[in-house]
């Protein structure tokens, strides 16, 4: 069966990609939810029930694993799936938050013990308003380092920059909200782009940021992490190619979609 992708929209394309590029023969079935996009804006219980139905969804298309290749669905609604809504069986829901952790931490998700010093101080996270207000990010990294400042930054209006193709808007909104964190943490260490779209301008935040702090590129560490996880859950894999399917209209997300693809693709209707 294939791996399900789901994102709200288009951004988890850049996920997407990244793992087709590390898993050239994997088959996947990338869903996204233009219908009712953006995510980023709306309250937890909103994020859950979309969620919850498009990752439905993919379940009843065969598929047994689904990476949420969002942002705000792994902060605001992927706990409360695993605790309460996941059925038994094989079916897994994994989120791209726990690798980004993962990286940052140098701990395995697997490693139990306590919070550590992991030699990180503090870092940078940009993201929708719905993923910053879940606090999501700084409560996981407390349960695996300890003395981590965390300062979140919700980058309004990015997300529609970059859809639009708005290259000069995502340039100064990208500098505004970099300058807005940095007045309140000037030095950070590490800087997390913890929305899938912003790494379509990652070297306009690249620029923007000081040049001692690390960057983290999402696609590629949830790739490598993604590869990691079916070497040991080898009932995942299956070779294949990519089917692309959207809740919105197919002409409209099509042409966008290549922006985010490179490529044009087989756009289906769910
Ligand atoms: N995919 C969303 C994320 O990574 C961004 C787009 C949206 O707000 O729906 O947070």
């Amino acid at each position: 069966m294939p791996i399900g992708v789901f994102d709200s929209g288009l951004g988890g394309l850049t996920i997407l990609r990244a793992l087709q590029n590390r898993l050239p023969n994997q088959a996947f079935m990338y869903l996204g939810d233009n219908a009712n996009t953006p995510y980023g804006t709306r309250d937890a219980y909103d994020v859950f029930d979309l969620t919850t139905k498009s990752v439905q969804t993919l379940f009843d298309k065969g598929c047994e694993l689904i990476i949420l290749a969002c942002n705000t669905a792994s902060a605001s609604a992927l706990h409360r799936m695993q605790v309460s809504w996941l059925p038994e069986g094989n079916n897994r829901v994994l989120g791209v938050f726990v690798p980004m952790i993962e990286n940052l931490t140098q701990r395995d998700w697997g490693d139990n013990a306590p919070p550590t010093h992991t030699g990180l101080e503090n870092v940078a996270v940009f993201a929708t308003q719905s993923t910053i207000e879940s606090a999501a990010f700084p409560r996981e990294m407390k349960f695996r380092a300890r003395d981590v400042e965390v300062v979140g930054h919700a980058c309004d209006g990015l997300v529609d920059a970059i859809e639009a193709g708005d290259e000069a808007e995502s340039t100064t909104l990208v500098q505004a909200h970099v300058n807005n964190l940095l007045a309140r943490l000037p030095n950070p260490q590490a800087a997390v782009l913890g929305c899938t779209h912003y790494p379509i301008v990652e070297d306009i935040f690249r620029a923007a940021l000081p040049e001692a702090t690390k960057l983290l590129s999402q696609p590629g560490i949830v790739a490598d992490a993604t590869a990691d996880y079916l070497d040991r859950h080898e009932r995942y894999k299956e070779t294949g190619i990519t089917q692309y399917f959207t809740t919105g209209e197919i002409d409209k997300v099509g042409k966008l979609a290549e922006l985010f693809l490179g490529h044009p693709a087989d756009w289906r209707k769910v």
